[in-house]
């Protein structure tokens, strides 16, 4: 039987997994720019394990990010992991020499990508593998098809439990979803980009997660006045609004957020359970609109 979190937001129902909403997200472990080695090792495998011994059960990686190096830390951290973590990864990039990310979505990218991911993150089975589409500038029209139809297959031959997409439109979730059942959506999102307003609802209805990525901001924190002011009014800060406000968005939302730091782990998480006022809500609520 599961036991009751006491992280912020509760849980969710994902697949057949049971997950904290209150996740951790582990692209920026990486060295700068998500390539290499952390200057700080054993610091990323401390904040890992700190994640899992205060609850979280939901932590999001890819093979693309350092490339491999989150994966790798991800093992040495938590393996042999816990039968309640659910580690989330993607495919659809690759990494260049400069860091970049080129689209890597034939199916025999996706199939070696899938095969990274086992590797270094030691399994034999991905518990959730999400499609990434679009490019750094978001999601882009097209069909979703080919890339999914090549996941759904990999899934059937037993290597991925769940699937998911990412960085996709509305029109591509629609589209995956008539391939095979999707159990999250991983789209940027925050208190400042809402372009998924509509997309959270309509997923909240139908019983799948939506996961932001870049909740605090990603590489530049958010910064609004009416954040600031909201946060001075709670005497906490503004990562700490940002998240109380996604865990009271919406049910279905998976917060993801990254940290480096024990210390930021700590305050994500009290500043996620923070409660906001209706008054709140509605002041916040106008910074996106
Ligand atoms: N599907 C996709 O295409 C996609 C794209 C991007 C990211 N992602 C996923 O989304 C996850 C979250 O995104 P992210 O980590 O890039 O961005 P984020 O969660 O929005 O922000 C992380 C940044 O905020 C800082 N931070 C965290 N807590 C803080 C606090 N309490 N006070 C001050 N600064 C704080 C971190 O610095 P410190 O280390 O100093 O705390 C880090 O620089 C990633 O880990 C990744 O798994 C997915």
């Amino acid at each position: 039987m599961d036991t009751p979190s006491t992280l912020p937001g509760g849980t969710w129902t994902l697949g057949d997994s049971t997950v904290t909403r209150f996740g951790y997200g582990a692209m920026q472990l990486a060295g700068p720019g998500v390539m290499g080695p952390p200057a700080d090792g054993d610091g990323a495998l401390a904040v890992l394990r700190e994640a899992v011994d205060v609850g979280i059960t939901h932590i999001d990686t890819s093979a693309a990010y350092g490339p491999r190096i989150t994966n790798e830390l991800i093992r040495e951290a938590l393996h042999p992991y816990p039968q309640s973590l659910v580690i989330a990864t993607k495919v659809g990039a690759a990494r260049d020499a400069q860091g970049d990310w080129p689209t890597a979505r034939r199916p025999v990218d996706l199939r070696e990508q899938v095969y990274e991911n086992l590797d270094s993150l030691g399994v034999q089975t991905l518990d959730l593998v999400n499609m990434r589409m679009g490019d750094a500038q978001g999601p882009r029209p097209g069909s979703i098809s080919e890339a999914f139809e090549t996941l759904a297959e990999l899934q059937r031959e037993g290597l991925i439990r769940h699937l998911g997409v990412s960085n996709v439109t509305a029109d591509q979730v629609a589209e995956a979803r008539r391939i095979a059942p999707i159990v999250c959506v991983q789209n940027m999102y925050n208190l400042v980009h809402r372009h998924d307003d509509d997309l959270v609802d309509h997923l909240a209805a139908d019983g799948i997660a939506y996961v932001p990525f870049f909740p605090l901001g990603g590489f530049t924190p958010l910064q609004s006045q009416a954040l600031s002011r909201v946060a001075r009014r709670l005497e906490a800060t503004p990562m700490s609004i940002a998240l109380a406000w996604l865990t009271r968005r919406s049910p279905n939302i998976l917060l993801i957020p990254g940290t480096s730091s024990t210390a930021h782990l700590r305050e994500n998480i009290a500043g996620a359970g923070l409660p906001l006022s209706d008054e709140d809500v509605t002041e916040l609520d106008g910074i996106g609109r």
